[in-house]
């Protein structure tokens, strides 16, 4: 299976361009960031408790679930469909906190392999901030999507309800995580692509090139 690693900071882009990257080439398509977001609406829901549990013991309690096809896109835990929950306020403050536990971390790593190696596809995008370099550090093509904090801080505003307040919502969330993986500066052998000056169908073609060189 071809993967397709791309990580990022909040607002560069990642996931319409990850969506866009893999409905061209007929690859799946999995937003990791989602589960981490799920688990955070599932413990402020009081239904999972993670500080206290191993990260088996969160896999046993947490019945997550995620469509792999671009052109598809739902999350649900158990039986409840949390497409929108997830992108609620109260997560994206939430969220940095759960995800710098290390059996948090943990989880994600086995949770992601597991999705993937469940399912029979020719090729699978797969984004988030610590693919490239933890979770698929071997994986065919890596990428590391960037844009300037300005383009960034407005490509996120463009797409946030009216009054929500961004540094709340990206530069905040950023500090925090870029504590627990560097997403800003690509490891060895990762492409950088920088989308500052490009727009979104250009940044689709430039990943898209990379891809079939790899
Ligand atoms: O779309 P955006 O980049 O703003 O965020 P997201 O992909 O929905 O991820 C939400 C949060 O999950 C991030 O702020 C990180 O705290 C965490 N995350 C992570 O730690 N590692 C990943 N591979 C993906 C997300």
């Amino acid at each position: 299976m071809h993967i397709v690693a791309i990580d990022g900071p909040a607002g560069s882009g990642k996931s319409s361009v990850s969506r866009a990257v893999a409905k061209q080439l007929r690859f799946g398509y999995l937003d990791t960031g989602a589960a981490y977001r799920a688990l955070t609406w599932a413990v402020l829901a009081g239904e999972l408790e993670v500080s206290t549990q191993s990260s088996e013991e969160i896999a046993e309690n947490f019945a997550y679930s995620i469509s792999l096809d671009p052109e598809d896109y739902w999350v649900r835990v158990g039986n409840s469909d949390l497409t929108y929950e997830i992108r609620l306020a109260s997560v994206g403050q939430a969220v940095s906190e759960f995800a710098s536990l290390p059996q948090v971390r943990q989880y994600m790593h086995w949770l992601t392999h597991n999705l993937i190696s469940t399912s029979s596809l020719p090729g699978i995008v797969v984004e988030g901030r610590d693919i490239t370099t933890v979770v698929f550090p071997e994986a065919k093509t890596r990428i590391l999507l960037t844009a300037s904090e300005e383009v960034r801080l407005e490509r996120r505003s463009a797409e946030l309800p009216e009054g929500t307040s961004i540094a709340d919502q990206v530069t905040k969330r950023d500090q925090i995580d870029s504590r627990v993986v560097d997403f800003r500066v690509p490891a060895p052998g990762v492409h950088l692509v920088d989308s500052t000056e490009l727009d979104f169908d250009s940044t689709v073609e430039a990943i898209i090139a990379l891809v079939a060189k790899d």
